[in-house]
């Protein structure tokens, strides 16, 4: 499904060194990877590198057998609304959008907004957030509420591959459960996910895990 073949990504600041090199890795369907590692090894920034939200300095990214490292940036951003679901880490919300739009922004020119609103009803429930939620603005939020609204909006176009940066960073523990919950439904129904997380719980729920750590990304072997 997703196929990273050996990239690498100079550090953003400097040309001369790397972030990290040699990364590689594939998802196949029905398959959830976690990816953990010292803050500040990259973890966020390879997590781009694959959404092509950054360009990578070498290598090549797969997406359903097709290339999609070298497409244009409205080509990429069109692969990002309808077939790859990210939850970022810093969450990413429009601040002068409601809670409502901010969910069904991703596909509010291609669908009818009826539908649209359903559907994002939908998803909203699912992460628990209540429907006196939906017209207010994301800066009245709590993280946890923030974090949950930015699940939904990831899960709008039922993308096939979901990336999640850090997705109960800011969730106690009900919410963190019912988060894995989601994505271990989602991950049943075929979806591929890649979830990295400072989370030991969290990444165990992961087939394989990977540790990005001194510019390499590496599986580890056992359980955490
Ligand atoms: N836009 C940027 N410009 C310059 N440097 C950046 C930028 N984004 C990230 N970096 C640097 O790249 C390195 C990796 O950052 P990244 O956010 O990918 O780490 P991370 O593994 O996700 O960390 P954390 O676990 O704290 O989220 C850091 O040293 C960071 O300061
Ligand atoms: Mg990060």
């Amino acid at each position: 499904m997703l196929v990273v073949n050996n990239i690498e990504k100079s550090l953003l600041h400097n040309n001369e060194g790397f972030l990290f090199r040699n990364v590689s890795l594939s998802v196949q369907s029905a398959e959830w990877i976690s990816i953990v590692g010292p803050s500040g090894s990259g973890k966020t920034t390879l997590l781009n590198c694959i959404a092509g939200i950054y360009k990578v300095d070498e290598g090549t990214i797969e997406l359903d057998a097709s290339p999609i490292h070298n497409l244009s940036d409205s080509q990429k951003s069109d692969i990002r609304r309808l077939q790859i679901g990210f939850v970022f880490q810093d969450f990413k919300l429009l601040p002068y959008y409601s809670v409502l739009e901010n969910v069904i922004l991703p596909l509010s020119k291609d669908k009818k907004s009826d539908q649209l609103k359903q559907k994002a009803a939908l998803l909203l429930e699912q992460v628990g957030i209540n429907k006196s939620y939906y017209n207010r603005l994301p800066s009245s939020l709590s993280g946890g509420e923030k974090q949950r609204v930015a699940i939904a909006r990831a899960l709008i176009s039922d993308p096939k591959l979901i990336i999640c940066d850090e997705p109960t960073g800011n969730l106690d523990n009900d919410n963190k459960i019912q988060v894995l919950h989601i994505l271990t439904k989602l991950k049943e129904k075929g979806h591929s996910i890649i979830v990295v997380t400072h989370d030991e719980e969290v990444a165990n729920e992961g087939n394989r895990i990977y540790e990005l750590k001194n510019s390499s990304l590496n599986e580890v072997e056992n359980k955490l």
